[in-house]
């Protein structure tokens, strides 16, 4: 009997590479979304279309699923709708719930986010639902919210100092999902995943420049001048998580390196210098 696979958060940075990577597995792989147009390439996917927050379509897009992929962005409720799709996933007989979390996710973490995902887990882990955790650091794909600043200004700055983070590309997320997805690894396990070496700020930069030909600047910015900055720009409490966060960075919390996208893969982690090399149009000037 082929497997179904139910993928949440399927157009967003890993969901796009996680349908390429399941369409080679002997799977059948289906869609949440809430606007199919924007899954209208991805061929041989079955789309429902729905909202995390709709227990309808939650309920009818897990029907006959024996693993399901719970991905959905940061949000002051997020808890509570992982929660209700995780209920949801133990009441439609899901063998096993693939859950993204984070790095250092902790119940008394001083970062937001890291509650939010911790919580999560601890009810997952309560449900008795067969799961695996993934706890991704900081994404390198994340470095593309600065692209914009880089290729007109030529500098990006943040609040970490020379804190190395082990940041990693959402590609060997979603590597490392579609193997737990179809089997890899024992019900209950939590990987870390990371990249290949810890990187400071300054080293994304010199990577920026040798990828793009062109000068890009890291500038250590006060946690004030990086809220000023992101005012108006993220709702409050996103920006305010967003300190949190590069709080936590610069700590030096996020710096270990961890095996476990090479060991569910067979692939290396994929480096700070292929992401850069192959993002360097978003980052370079104009023309
Ligand atoms: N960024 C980082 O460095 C980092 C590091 C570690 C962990 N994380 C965690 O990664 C997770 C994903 O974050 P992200 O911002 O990168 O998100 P993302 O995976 O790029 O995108 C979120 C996806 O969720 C979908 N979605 C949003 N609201 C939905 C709803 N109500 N119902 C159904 N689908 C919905 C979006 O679809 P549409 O908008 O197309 O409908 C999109 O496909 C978060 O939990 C975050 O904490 C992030």
């Amino acid at each position: 009997m082929t497997t179904t696979v139910l993928v949440t958060g399927a157009t967003g940075g890993i969901g796009g590479h996680l349908l390429t990577a399941l369409a080679g597995r002997d799977v059948t792989v289906r869609a949440l979304v809430r606007d199919p147009d924007r899954l209208a390439g991805a061929g041989g996917v079955e789309v429902v279309r729905g909202d995390l927050r709709d227990p309808d379509a939650v309920a009818a897009a897990l029907d006959g699923v024996d693993a399901a992929f719970l991905n959905s962005p940061s949000a002051p409720d997020a808890a509570t709708t992982q929660i209700a799709v995780a209920d949801a996933a133990a009441t439609a007989g899901v063998s096993r719930l693939v859950l993204l979390s984070q790095f250092a996710a902790r119940a008394d973490s001083p970062v937001r986010f890291l509650r939010w995902h911790a919580t999560v887990e601890q009810h997952v882990h309560d449900l008795g639902i067969g799961h695996v955790v993934l706890r991704p650091n900081l994404f390198l794909q994340g470095l593309l919210a600065f692209a914009p600043l880089v290729a007109a200004t030529g500098r990006f700055g943040a609040p970490i100092g020379d804190a190395a983070v082990s940041a990693v590309d959402v590609r060997d997320i979603a590597d490392a999902a579609t193997a737990v997805l179809t089997g890899a690894g024992p019900d209950g396990a939590v990987h870390d995943l990371t990249g290949p070496r810890a990187v400071t700020h300054a080293g994304i930069a010199a990577a920026l420049t040798r990828a793009t030909g062109h000068p890009v600047t890291f500038d250590d910015l006060t946690p004030e001048a990086f809220a000023a900055a992101l005012d108006g720009v993220l709702p409050p409490w996103q920006a305010a998580g967003l300190v949190e966060d590069y709080a936590h960075y610069g700590r030096g919390e996020a710096a270990r390196v961890d095996d476990a996208v090479a060991v569910l893969t067979g692939h290396p982690a994929r480096t700070l210098e292929e992401f850069a090399r192959d993002h360097a149009a978003a980052f370079a000037p104009a023309g």
